[in-house]
């Protein structure tokens, strides 16, 4: 420390508290997944109201699960969850990996931010009836996405590209509409994009998927 000037000590003292300042009142804590998941709560109603509210911890609510004292998978299948999944709520919970939602009554659209979940792997919305383009969707973390037996509508975005961990992708029964984009995914081994109002052709990176995969579209094979 003896070449430091006392100024420059001082400046680089008034730099660390103020780092520290900022660090601590951005981080992201329980208190914090808490609030996220009451928010949620206060949204979509069903069995969430049969979480304790008065606790502290949201770690012993059914459906949630933490890992060091974090939210990492929230599940509430069949949970009589309706209404609309609330913007600016769900990437609250920064490490959530797994959502499963599917079999409630939840409509609307997603919500606009789904992309800032940066650690979410699993995304089970199937069975609900959400409607809306699925375009908002690029969450590069996404392993399992399965939108199944929804109403979204629009064009399978060829920005799927960019999930290049997904291994599942489930669309079927939905509105999609549109050409089936090539999706060069190396990992996707799970695959469906039956009854919806999709045309145009089976592209090459697809060809390698079973037939019942392409039910009722008016698509057709190239001979290739
Ligand atoms: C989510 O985080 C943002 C930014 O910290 C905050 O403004 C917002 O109130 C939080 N939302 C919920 C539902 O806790
Ligand atoms: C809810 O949590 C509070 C605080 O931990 C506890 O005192 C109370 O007994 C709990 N209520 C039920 C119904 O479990
Ligand atoms: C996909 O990635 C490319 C290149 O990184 C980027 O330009 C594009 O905006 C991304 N698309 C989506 C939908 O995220
Ligand atoms: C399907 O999507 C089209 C727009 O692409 C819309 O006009 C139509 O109402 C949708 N049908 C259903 C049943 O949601
Ligand atoms: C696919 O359907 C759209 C209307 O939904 C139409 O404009 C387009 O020409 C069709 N493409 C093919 C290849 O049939
Ligand atoms: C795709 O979904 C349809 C409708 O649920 C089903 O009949 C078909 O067997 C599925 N195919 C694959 C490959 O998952």
């Amino acid at each position: 420390m003896q070449f430091l000037s006392p100024k420059f000590a001082m400046l680089l003292l008034f730099f660390l508290l103020f780092h520290n300042f900022l660090v601590s009142s951005t981080s992201t804590d329980l208190a914090t997944d808490r609030a996220a998941l009451l928010a949620l709560r206060s949204a979509v109603g069903g069995r969430t109201y049969l979480w304790n509210a008065s606790h502290p911890s949201p770690c012993n609510w059914a459906g949630v699960q933490c890992q060091n004292n974090r939210v990492i998978a929230l599940r509430l299948p069949g949970s009589s969850l309706m209404g609309a999944l609330p913007s600016n709520t769900i990437c609250n919970l920064t490490l959530l990996r797994t959502l499963s939602l599917r079999l409630n009554h939840l409509s609307g659209p997603l919500p606009s931010d789904l992309s800032q979940c940066a650690e979410l792997r699993n995304l089970y919305l199937q069975g609900n009836q959400f409607s809306g383009p699925i375009s908002s969707l690029s969450v590069h973390s996404l392993v399992r996405l399965n939108l199944a037996d929804n109403k979204f509508s629009g064009e399978i975005p060829s920005g799927f590209n960019n999930l290049t961990r997904l291994r599942t992708l489930y669309l079927e029964s939905n509105n999609l509409s549109g050409p089936i984009p090539e999706l060069s995914l190396p990992n996707l081994v799970q695959f469906n994009v039956s009854y919806n109002r999709l045309n145009g052709s089976v592209p090459k990176s697809l060809e390698g998927m079973p037939v019942d995969a392409f039910f009722r579209e008016h698509i057709v094979w190239e001979a290739s």
